[in-house]
């Protein structure tokens, strides 16, 4: 499939430097307004604005790749990263010198700032950035139409209450042909927000309390999706393993029931999951690794620590030793499962020890992937006003070291598939014509000719080599592998 127009997911980098002015096409009657959507952060953020792109299309936007061509430039931001809120600002500077210059052409720019900077800066940012039109928090997503529709007349909205309305109930769904342009894997968010209370983490505070969405609205999506040929769905949360809702059978299901129904679902050959947090990781949901060939064999289970006194100082609620035996259970049910982590050093208090202790779990997990990360202060969170707080050049010696750790286990991880058979899906063309990139079970980038099959295929290979981007592989017979099993039988 290729992706013909550009799609409102894939804006990289940015935003361009605001010199030329698009020609004025708003009010011409008939042209199509045009907007340009800039998503950082997670992949909530991605399947955030791309619900966003469905409503504005259907108010008669087109997405454009450039601010220059744009009527609307929407930035769907993300708070979790330092100095999040400033950089924001530092764009909207440039956005305000392009709509003065577009203003002085007779012509205008509207601006909507969307995702967790705009609900934590709220009335503050029309106040310091007043070339913004629309201040949209996550969970208002379903009043953009509406706000811009007030804008246009000239008022400044800022909606980043948390209303009692479900946001996605109210948005439209994506028509087959919008799902058709962003490929044969799509994000489906099943759950919001996080009650957990990390003391280093805002996300509470700007994704509001923990809620799932109901059962009946995940399964039509996840039809809607398979009908359109979306192959593999990533289910999304900030704490994705505490879904829970009223199943079809009247009982209380988890996401290890829920993923055993999306798999039913024909045509849905692969579930993924992302975030989980080892508290939430349930008998169902490990025993499904276990039983469902569908369920990739990959996990994301950050631990962020492998001192104990530090997972306290972050209420991470489990020890070091706990989640050592969660893994333990979590491979005993699928021994080729991969796992990634989320890692940070330097949180307040953070001695040589305890940095020596996350060190020894890395080495005792062994990670095929992770992020990491030097403690940074969040204003507002719990951990902004503790004691010992950590010296910077400290945290980027420890940051330096854990990292050459993980990447050595992530280049050992791609060692040990080499000779491996796999199942991959085949999703998108390689850099070069007579190349096409799949997705081994394990999330690698693999790449194989051209000619081994076309995109939404999900083909049998042996993996050669490993590569700086990913793995090369190549087809093992002509039978078809049409099932998400993965094989794993050298
Ligand atoms: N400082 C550093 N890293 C952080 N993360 C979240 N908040 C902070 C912070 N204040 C990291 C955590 C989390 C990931 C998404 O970002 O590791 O799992
Ligand atoms: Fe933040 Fe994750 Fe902790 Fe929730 S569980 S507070 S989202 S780090």
């Amino acid at each position: 499939m290729t992706q013909a127009t550009p799609t409102l997911k894939t804006q990289a980098g940015e935003l361009a430097d605001a010199g030329t002015a698009a020609k004025p096409t708003t009010d011409a009657g008939t042209a199509a307004k045009k907007v340009f959507v800039k998503t950082y952060g997670c992949q909530m953020n991605v399947y955030d604005s791309e619900r966003m792109g469905d409503a504005l299309s259907r108010d008669g936007y087109q997405p454009v790749d450039s601010v220059e061509a744009a009527d609307l430039v929407l930035i769907n931001t993300c708070h979790i990263r330092e100095k999040a809120a400033e950089k924001v600002y530092s764009q909207l500077g440039r956005l305000a010198q392009l709509k003065k210059k577009r203003n002085s052409e007779g012509g205008d720019l509207m601006v909507a700032v969307a995702g967790c900077v705009a609900q934590a800066e709220g009335e503050e940012m029309v106040r310091r950035a007043p070339v913004v039109d629309v201040v949209i928090g996550p969970q208002t997503y379903h009043r953009l139409p509406g706000a811009l529709a007030k804008a246009c007349n000239g008022e400044r909205v800022v909606e980043t209450e948390f209303p009692t309305e479900d946001k996605f109930d109210r948005l439209p769904d994506a028509t087959a042909g919008r799902i058709r342009t962003r490929g044969v894997t799509a994000f489906l968010t099943v759950q919001e927000g996080c009650d957990k209370f990390c003391t280093f983490c805002v996300v509470p505070y700007t994704r509001g309390a923990e809620v799932s969405r109901p059962v009946e609205r995940i399964m039509s999506e996840a039809e809607r999706l398979a009908a359109a040929g979306v192959r593999e769905i990533t289910l999304l949360g900030q704490n994705v393993n505490a879904w829970h809702g009223q199943g079809s059978d009247g009982r209380e299901w988890g996401l290890g029931e829920l993923v055993h129904r999306i798999a039913a679902i024909e045509g849905i050959d692969r579930i993924r999951y992302t975030t989980s947090h080892p508290r939430d990781m349930d008998d169902a949901l490990i025993n499904a690794h276990r039983d469902l060939p569908e369920l990739m064999p990959y996990l994301h289970l950050p631990v962020q620590s492998g001192s104990d006194r530090i997972l306290k100082a972050m209420n991470r609620r489990h020890t070091a030793a706990e989640y050592i035996r969660l893994v333990e259970r979590i491979r005993a049910a699928r021994p080729d499962i991969a796992l990634s982590g989320d890692f940070i050093v330097g949180f307040p208090g953070e001695t040589d020890e305890d940095f020596e202790d996350t060190m020894r779990l890395i080495r005792e997990v062994s990670y095929a992937a992770a992020f990491s990360f030097k403690y940074s202060i969040r204003p507002g969170t719990p951990g902004a006003g503790m004691d010992g707080q950590v010296d910077e050049a400290v945290k980027s010696e420890r940051l330096t070291r854990l990292q050459a750790l993980i990447n050595e286990q992530t280049r050992d991880f791609g060692r040990q598939c080499v000779g491996k058979i796999a199942n991959l899906l085949l999703e998108k063309p390689g850099r070069n014509t007579d190349q096409i990139v799949g997705r081994s079970p394990w999330l690698q980038p693999v790449i194989v000719d051209a000619k081994t099959g076309k995109i939404g295929d999900i083909v049998r290979v042996r993996i050669k080599q490993t590569g700086s981007n990913g793995l090369f592989a190549e087809p093992v017979g002509t039978e078809s592998a049409n099932q998400g099993a993965t094989s794993f039988d050298s």
